[in-house]
């Protein structure tokens, strides 16, 4: 079977729905295009968008999110909080944060998101606010996701959305044909990741082909919770 190493629909759909995607933003197309260059990993930009969508619709007042690197999608979801609303940021490059710190600034939210230099494998067990969190962007360390599912439940609200970036990893954990070996533990964990998300007794989980494989979450409430009975 083909795939396209960049995306994991066919490519022509791919093009098409990039095509339609355009960046209006000045400073984030400035920000895709220093991440082209310098290859930082960023989120695609139909993710991107979705990312935007998704806040704009969900307007949370507090929102954690794992793996920052340049700010990108911290920028991105910014626009769509409630007001007063803030994100808190994981990143455990120093150089990244560096970054991400300045382009905050650039873009004046330097009081909305706040960048943490943090190993998240760690740090996530030492937040102690307990359903705090009305959305949660998982796209740091794709091998932990799984081991780190239990902090983010907890730290997420009832009814709070999980968006979790690259579980499909251009196609590589849907299919054994693709694995390139030397990802054999991501793929593995990953698949890990995804079976831990659909049986959670807490969540309701959607998977969409898009980008790079997203999963949205969403932390189920109740009957009783809900009407009290
Ligand atoms: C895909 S990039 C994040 C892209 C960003 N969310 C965006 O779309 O603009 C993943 C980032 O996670 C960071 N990262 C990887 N493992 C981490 C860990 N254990 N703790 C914190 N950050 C980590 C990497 O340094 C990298 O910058």
């Amino acid at each position: 079977m083909d795939y396209d190493k960049e995306a994991i629909t066919t490519p022509y759909v791919t093009a098409f729905i990039r095509e339609k995607t355009e960046q209006t933003d000045e400073l984030l197309k400035g920000l895709e295009a220093y991440a082209k260059e310098n290859r930082v990993p960023i989120a695609e930009p139909e993710t991107a968008r979705l990312l935007s969508v998704l806040t704009r619709l969900k307007q949370p007042q507090r929102v954690l999110e794992v793996g920052c690197a340049i700010g990108y999608s911290s920028l991105v979801i910014s626009k769509g909080l409630a007001e007063g609303g803030t994100i808190l940021t994981l990143e455990y490059d120093p150089e990244m944060v560096e970054i991400a710190r300045e382009n905050i600034k650039r873009a004046g939210k330097s009081r909305v998101i706040h960048v943490v230099e943090a190993d998240a494998k760690d740090y996530l067990a030492y937040i102690d606010e307990d359903e705090s969190f009305d959305m949660i962007f998982l796209d740091g360390p794709k091998a932990h996701y799984v081991n780190m599912l239990d902090d983010i439940v907890r730290l997420l609200k009832k009814g709070g959305l999980l968006i979790t970036d690259n579980v499909l990893f251009k196609g590589m954990t849907a299919d054994d044909g693709h694995f390139a070996r030397r990802k054999v533990t991501i793929i593995h964990r990953l698949r890990e990741y995804i079976d831990a998300l659909m049986a959670h007794p807490q969540l309701e989980t959607s998977i969409l082909s898009q980008g790079d494989g997203v999963t949205l979450s969403v932390k189920t409430v109740s009957d009783k919770e809900r009407f009290g009975y």
